[in-house]
């Protein structure tokens, strides 16, 4: 077991958060990976120059190399959008964190500290479609912390933030890749209500699905 405790964020904890979200994100890149070779039109894709270099050339070493360097190209290139994404958070509300989270009653920024680290962080502020609902948010835990219980113990305080402030619900956004947050969010109570495919064109291309995750705050009356 390891030994931490949860605070508020305070503003010499930045650098460690952007980075404790950027590494924790940038850990996808190879599962993302994994679900490209999945959709149908990157195996027809590949399949087809195969066959097509393999009948033209009547020899197995193009296509392999063919097929290996469109994989490296592919990966460079998935590599590269996910981390215009996380720029982009880190450009949105992890840019000015004090502000973003601190700035009002309704929201609030967490880390978890062990051994006088900051090694985990959360935010919550309140949904922009339903403002009774409190959107949990940049939950990310240093990779030799997990499985200690750190993310669950940050969800219950967003829980008890919730509650305390008078919100309906928690809700949250995961990617079809998060498979280990989908499994400690579940495991803490929070259900699945919706899910989408992002409707844009990469979105629709990567057959990437965002699952809607909710936690129904007990009203304390
Ligand atoms: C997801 C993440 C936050 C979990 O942090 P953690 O501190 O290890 O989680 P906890 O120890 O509190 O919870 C463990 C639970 O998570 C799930 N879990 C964690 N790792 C898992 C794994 N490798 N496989 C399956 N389930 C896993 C299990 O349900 C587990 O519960 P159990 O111990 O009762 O089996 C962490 O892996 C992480 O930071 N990932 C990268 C960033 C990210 O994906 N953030 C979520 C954005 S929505």
């Amino acid at each position: 077991m390891v030994s931490y405790h949860i605070r508020e964020y305070c503003p010499g904890d930045y650098e460690t958060v952007r980075d404790l979200f950027a590494t924790g994100m940038s850990e996808y890149v190879p599962t993302l990976c994994l679900h490209m070779l999945k959709q149908p039109w990157v195996i027809l894709i590949l399949g087809c120059t195969f066959s097509l270099l393999l009948t033209s050339s009547k020899s197995l070493l193009l296509p392999i190399l063919a097929i290996t360097l469109l994989l490296a190209v592919g990966r460079q290139l998935l590599g590269y959008i996910w981390s215009m994404y996380i720029d982009h958070c880190l450009q949105k509300d992890l840019l000015d964190i004090q502000a973003t989270y601190l700035g009002s009653k309704g929201s609030c920024f967490w880390v978890a500290e062990a051994d006088e680290c900051v090694v985990a962080t959360v935010g919550a502020r309140p949904s922009e479609e339903q403002p009774d609902e409190l959107m949990l948010k940049r939950m990310s835990v240093r990779k030799d912390y997990r499985g200690f219980g750190i993310a669950k113990a940050l969800c219950k305080t967003v829980i008890a933030f919730a509650r305390e402030h008078g919100y309906s619900s928690v809700v949250l956004n995961t990617l079809m890749v998060q498979h280990e947050a989908r499994a400690m969010y579940e495991g803490v109570g929070f259900r699945k209500y919706h899910h989408y495919i992002l409707p844009t064109v990469y979105g629709r291309l990567a057959n990437c699905t965002i699952s809607k995750y909710r936690y129904d705050v007990p009203s304390t009356e």
